[in-house]
C-alpha cells in the first residue's frame, strides 16, 4: 500500500510552474549516464547499461510511493494505487530503450514526465478514483532483435511469442536473451492487461518534427501514428577479384543494393505523407579489392495511410525483383515487423486540447510520423499522445536532440491537468 502521506480526495493539485520540467530533464541526465558507448548515448534492449537505467527508475518510481516491479520482458511498472474498489488502471508510459547514438529524450521524456506527477500527487497526499501506472517499456526502437514494441505489445495482449526465436547480430535468441537476465519467457503471457481493467493510454513524447518549434508551440495533440513496414533485404551475387572481372561480367551485390536504396527513395518521394528510408547497408567481410558477393540492407517504409504505404511497398518489392533479375543476382526479402496506421481517441485528444487550453497554449493537432508504443494500445482500451517541442530544427534519433525544461514543465502540467479532469465525477 502506499506509504505515508495519507490520500485526500481528489482536488485540485497546484505544482509552481518550472519545478516538473527541470526534475524531468535531471533525471533524463541521470538515465543518460548509462550507456554503452563512451561519450553519448546507446542503451539496447537487455544491455548491462539498460539493466542498470530499470533499476535507476524502479528505484525512482518506489521513492515516488509507487509499487514497483521489472517484469518479464523488461518493462518497469509502477502503481500509484487507488483506494478506490475494483479502481481500473490508467496507463501513462513511454520507452527506455534508445537507438545508436541516440538523444535523451525520445521515449525517456514520457516516462519521467509521469514520473514527476506521480512524485507530486504523493507528496500531495493525492487520492485517484483509478490506479495511476507508470510504465517504462523495455524495448520500442527494435534495434536489438529488429522487433519494435516488444514491451509494450506484451502489457497489451499482443506479445508475438514468434519473436523468442529472432536472433540478434550475434546469433542469440530473444529467449536465450531473456533468460540471461534471470526472465521467463513463459513467464511473458501473463502480463497482458484485460482492456475492461483499463480506464485509457496515454503518453507524452518528443516531437521528433519541426511542426511545433516552426508553429512557435510547446505541446501539441498528437492525432494518429503512421503505419509503418520493415524489411530485410539480402542479396547475393558473387565475389570476384577487382582488378580482373570486367565490369560486363559482374554480378556485384552492392551496385544492385545502390540500385535498390534509389529506387526506395524514388518511389517514396512520389507522394506526401510517404517516406521510405534504408537505415542498414552492409557489405559483411568486405574488402576494399573484393567484389561483394552479398549486401544486407534493410527499408522501412511509412504513412499516414495504409493503403499508401501498402501500394508503395507493393511497388518497392517489385522493383528490387526487376533489379536482381537485371543483375543476375537474388534478393530475398525477409519482412520483419509491421504496423497499421492508429488514430488515437477522439475523447483524449478533446481532453487534451482543452488542457492545452487551459495551460494557454494554442491547440494545435498534428500526425505523428515516428512510431510510439501507443499503436499497441489502439484496439485495447482509448488511447492518446501529445507532443513536446523538440528544439535543433526537431531532429531526434540523434544526440543534438533537445527539450527545453519549459516546454517539458508544460508538458507535465498539461498531462497532469489530463489526469485530474479524469478523476472528476
Ligand atoms: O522508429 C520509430 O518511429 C520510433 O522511433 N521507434
Ligand atoms: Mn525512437
Ligand atoms: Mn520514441
Amino acid at each position: 500500500m502506499m506509504n505515508e502521506p495519507m490520500q485526500r480526495a481528489a482536488q485540485v493539485v497546484t505544482v509552481s510552474p518550472g519545478t516538473l520540467g527541470a526534475r524531468i530533464l535531471d533525471l533524463a541526465d541521470r538515465l543518460a549516464t548509462h550507456s554503452e558507448m563512451t561519450g553519448g548515448l546507446t542503451c539496447t534492449y537487455l544491455s548491462p547499461a539498460h539493466r542498470a537505467v530499470a533499476k535507476d527508475l524502479q528505484e525512482l518510481m518506489q521513492k515516488a510511493g509507487l509499487e514497483a516491479a521489472i517484469d518479464a520482458v523488461g518493462n518497469i511498472t509502477g502503481r500509484y494505487r487507488s483506494a478506490t474498489p475494483g479502481a481500473k488502471a490508467l496507463i501513462v508510459g513511454s520507452h527506455y530503450d534508445t537507438v545508436v547514438n541516440a538523444g535523451r529524450y525520445d521515449g525517456r521524456l514520457g516516462i519521467l514526465t509521469a514520473l514527476a506527477i506521480a512524485e507530486h500527487l504523493h507528496k500531495a497526499g493525492q487520492a485517484l478514483p483509478f490506479h495511476l501506472d507508470v510504465i517504462a517499456f523495455a524495448e520500442e526502437e527494435g534495434v536489438r532483435f529488429s522487433a519494435p514494441y516488444i514491451g509494450s505489445s506484451a502489457i497489451a495482449g499482443r506479445f508475438d511469442q514468434g519473436l523468442l526465436q529472432r536472433r540478434d547480430t550475434g546469433g542469440m535468441s530473444l529467449a536465450d536473451a531473456l533468460r540471461e537476465v534471470g526472465s521467463k519467457p513463459e513467464d511473458i503471457a501473463a502480463l497482458a492487461r484485460r482492456p475492461q481493467d483499463l480506464l485509457g493510454y496515454l503518453e507524452v513524447h518528443i516531437e521528433q518534427g519541426p511542426v511545433l518549434l516552426n508553429g512557435n508551440l510547446p505541446a501539441g495533440v498528437v492525432t494518429a501514428i503512421a503505419g509503418c513496414a520493415r524489411h530485410q533485404v539480402i542479396v547475393e551475387g558473387s565475389a570476384g577479384h577487382a582488378g580482373t572481372v570486367p565490369m560486363a561480367l559482374r554480378r556485384d551485390a552492392a551496385a544492385a543494393a545502390a540500385e535498390i536504396v534509389l529506387a526506395l527513395e524514388r518511389r517514396c518521394s512520389a507522394e506526401p505523407g510517404l517516406v521510405g528510408t534504408v537505415g542498414k547497408l552492409a557489405v559483411p567481410g568486405g574488402a576494399i579489392n573484393v567484389i561483394p558477393a552479398r549486401c544486407e540492407l534493410t527499408l522501412d517504409i511509412r504513412a499516414g495511410e495504409d493503403s499508401v504505404r501498402a501500394a508503395a511497398e507493393r511497388d518497392v518489392l517489385a522493383e528490387i525483383a526487376r533489379i536482381a533479375a537485371r543483375r543476375g543476382v537474388t534478393a530475398d526479402v525477409l519482412e520483419l515487423s509491421r504496423t497499421p496506421a492508429t488514430s488515437c481517441a477522439p475523447r483524449l485528444q478533446a481532453l487534451m486540447a482543452q488542457a492545452l487550453a487551459r495551460a494557454g497554449v494554442e491547440p494545435l493537432h498534428l500526425p505523428s510520423g515516428a512510431g510510439h508504443d501507443a499503436v499497441m494500445f489502439s484496439g485495447v482500451t482509448e488511447m492518446g499522445m501529445l507532443f513536446v517541442r523538440c528544439g535543433n530544427g526537431g531532429i531526434s534519433h540523434d544526440p543534438r536532440e533537445i527539450v527545453t525544461a519549459d516546454d517539458a514543465d508544460i508538458g507535465a502540467r498539461v498531462l497532469l491537468d489530463i489526469i485530474l479532469s479524469l478523476a472528476r465525477p
